[in-house]
């Protein structure tokens, strides 16, 4: 079993949010396997900048579509991704500070964090894209 098992109730639009989610887990198994593995610094560091980096860019194109689609608690949902992505930050900056341990906390974070706030916050953006595609049917 993987550290971090993708399942069917992550799945929000069959399309590129999901594409975006399913590779982040990917990458918090292989960040995991690498520091339990006790892989060189060297590829710990390169896989947990290339996740921060692409957790950041998912984040930022999902409110960018949001926006897109007029999803009424952008703001809301927005707020949630700031503080984790603070967090996430705080974390790096140890890390490359020479704190080397904290690559192990970071993928039990992003893994509980990914998991949590797709099933939450990520599911409100299915319910009203199945809302709305249920009101342009009765049209
Ligand atoms: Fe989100
Ligand atoms: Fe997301």
């Amino acid at each position: 079993m993987a550290y971090f098992e993708w399942a069917g109730d992550m799945e929000i639009d069959q399309g590129p949010i999901d594409a975006d989610h399913r590779r982040l887990v990917d990458q918090v198994n292989e960040l995991h396997d690498a520091t339990s593995q006790g892989r060189g610094q060297e590829i710990v560091g390169r896989l947990l900048g290339e996740l921060v980096r692409d957790t950041v860019e998912h984040i930022r194109r999902e409110e960018r579509y949001l926006e897109s689609i007029g999803f009424p608690e952008t703001a809301q949902h927005r707020e949630g991704h700031e503080r984790f992505v603070a967090s996430l930050q705080q974390l790096q900056g140890q890390y490359d500070a020479g704190h080397i341990t904290v690559a192990a906390q970071l993928s039990a974070l992003l893994r509980d964090w990914l998991s949590l706030h797709i099933r939450r916050s990520d599911k409100a953006i299915k319910t009203f894209l199945q809302r709305r595609e249920r009101g342009q049917a009765r049209r």
